[in-house]
């Protein structure tokens, strides 16, 4: 430790869409500690150490130059990275099981517990290891029990993240919360201490939360769950809108004044995407039906069965707009990001609805300004075949919609409003039909411009 009581060296175990922007911000703020970035995928070390980072995020880019080579290193030395640090992050993958028991719902954990055995074999006695990845309740307790095994003097801490893709540097500069969960012991209280001594740094100390780690682990789970039961919620009023003739974004507004409720998430879409909401709900569902919470269990299910509802009948409505047949038309996707400001496609609604109209034999021609061609295809590639099908991946906007029937919006990307629809809407098939996933362009406007046009929850 140096003298303000910080590491001096503290490692990072994933260089992914978390840990990436994480450790760039900790090295940032903290240009006394030397952070090391650590992954086994050799490919991704050799990007975070190039011009072209494999994570695309607001400020990102400005960060790493600022930092790297100073006091931020990335490595494919996992192993020399855990034997000098004083405190490490596991910042893996958790994806949803897809074997075993447990499959489609609980989170496999197996590289967590890979990170967890070779900091076991490696880490010094008295390193403090910090679960960030989201995992289910009680995971600590695993990672603290291989670290006994090994007879490692080890603190296991909580230490959930709460940014959003798109606006991680601000959510990390300014965050809502830092959360730790330690054990309630002497020991664990002091470790708590000693990474809340680094969000010190920069983080006003009444956001620093310390809790209980099983508290700090179910709070990353519920926040999420939360979260994504608020979309759902208004999306399924954008249903009763639709049929009803109310706008679903006058409702809520009005809905969202009520400060008990608060306006935001409360954007009626094609449905939510992202590597965490679908993954943290049947996470939490397969804890409550381990606990025998059928009741609980149903509640949380039913936000998510609301999602895939949301997506099929975006997806439905279309092909029904296009005359019940969309079999060799061309239609124009603009955006296959889950969310505007990053190249993640992770559960990305447009994944579903791209994978419907292909299955329905209509051609594809996508745009997206952030997402790399190889995504799109990797996504699509069980209903496209290696050949590539009938899907073409376009890095300029007009020309996705050269030729097209319909132009379908799944991204909120902010840059499309700012296209010339008067343009596009020459160079389509008549009748020319928008579909606003998103609810992002003036309805009115593109109408006047001659489209027939569909947002969600609008008439
Ligand atoms: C989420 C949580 O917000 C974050 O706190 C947590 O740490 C990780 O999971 P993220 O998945 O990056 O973050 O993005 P988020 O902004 O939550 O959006 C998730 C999805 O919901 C996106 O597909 C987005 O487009 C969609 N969304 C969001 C809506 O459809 N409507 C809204 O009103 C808000
Ligand atoms: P997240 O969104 O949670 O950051 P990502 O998939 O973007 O998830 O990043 C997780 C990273 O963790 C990947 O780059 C993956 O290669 C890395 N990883 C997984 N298991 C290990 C391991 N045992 N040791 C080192 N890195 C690992």
């Amino acid at each position: 430790m140096n003298h303000n009581g910080l590491p001096e060296r503290i490692c990072c175990i994933g260089a992914g869409y978390v840990g990436g922007p994480t450790m760039a911000v900790i090295a940032r703020k903290c240009p006394e500690i030397r952070v090391t970035v650590v992954d086994v995928d050799q490919d991704r070390v050799a990007a975070w150490n190039s011009e072209r980072l494999p994570v695309y995020e607001r400020g990102l880019d400005e960060l790493v130059r600022e930092t790297r080579g100073k006091n931020l290193f990335f490595s494919a030395d996992v192993d020399a990275a855990i034997r000098q640090a004083q405190l490490i992050f596991i910042c893996v993958n958790t994806p949803t099981k897809n074997y075993g028991q447990g499959q489609g719902k609980a989170a496999d954990l197996v590289y967590v517990e890979r990170c967890a055995r070779r900091i076991a074999e490696q880490a010094e006695r008295g390193t403090i290891v910090v679960e960030k990845s989201t995992v289910p309740v009680r995971t600590a307790e695993m990672i603290q029990t291989i670290m006994e095994q090994e007879d490692r003097d080890v603190q296991v801490l909580s230490n959930p993240e709460f940014m959003a893709e798109g606006t991680a540097i601000e959510d990390l500069n300014v965050p809502d919360r830092v959360l730790i969960g330690s054990a309630d012991t002497p020991a664990g209280r002091a470790a708590a201490e000693t990474l809340a001594g680094i969000y010190r740094t920069w983080v006003d100390p009444e956001r620093i939360i310390l809790t209980g780690i099983w508290s700090s682990e179910l709070s990353k789970l519920s926040a999420n769950a939360f979260l994504a039961q608020k979309i759902s919620s208004i999306n399924a009023l954008s249903a009763l809108c639709e049929a009803t003739q109310a706008d679903v974004t006058e409702v809520a507004n009005a809905v969202g004044c009520d400060e008990r409720i608060g306006p935001r998430f409360l954007r009626a879409s094609v449905g939510f995407g992202g590597s965490c909401f679908k993954k943290d709900l049947l996470n939490l569902v397969y804890l409550c039906e381990h606990y025998g919470l059928s009741e609980v269990a149903a509640y949380w299910q039913s936000v998510l069965q609301l999602n895939e509802y949301q997506k099929t009948r975006f997806a439905n409505q279309l092909v029904r707009s296009l005359f019940n047949t969309v079999t060799e038309k061309k239609i124009a996707i603009f955006g296959f990001a889950f969310k505007q400001g990053t190249n993640d496609v992770r559960e990305s609604p447009a994944i579903t609805v791209c994978r419907q109209l292909l299955t329905d034999r209509a051609w594809l021609g996508v745009y997206d300004p952030a997402v790399p061609e190889a995504s799109v295809r990797q996504e699509l590639s069980d209903v496209t075949g290696s050949a590539g099908g009938r899907l073409e991946v376009f890095s300029d906007p007009y020309d996705a919609c050269d030729g097209s029937h319909a132009l379908v919006i799944l991204t909120e990307w902010n840059s499309f409003r700012d296209l010339d629809f008067r343009r596009i809407f020459a160079s389509m098939h008549k009748p020319a039909v928008l579909f606003d996933g998103r609810n992002l362009l003036d309805i009115e406007e593109m109408r006047r411009l001659g489209f027939q046009v569909r947002g969600v929850g609008k008439v």
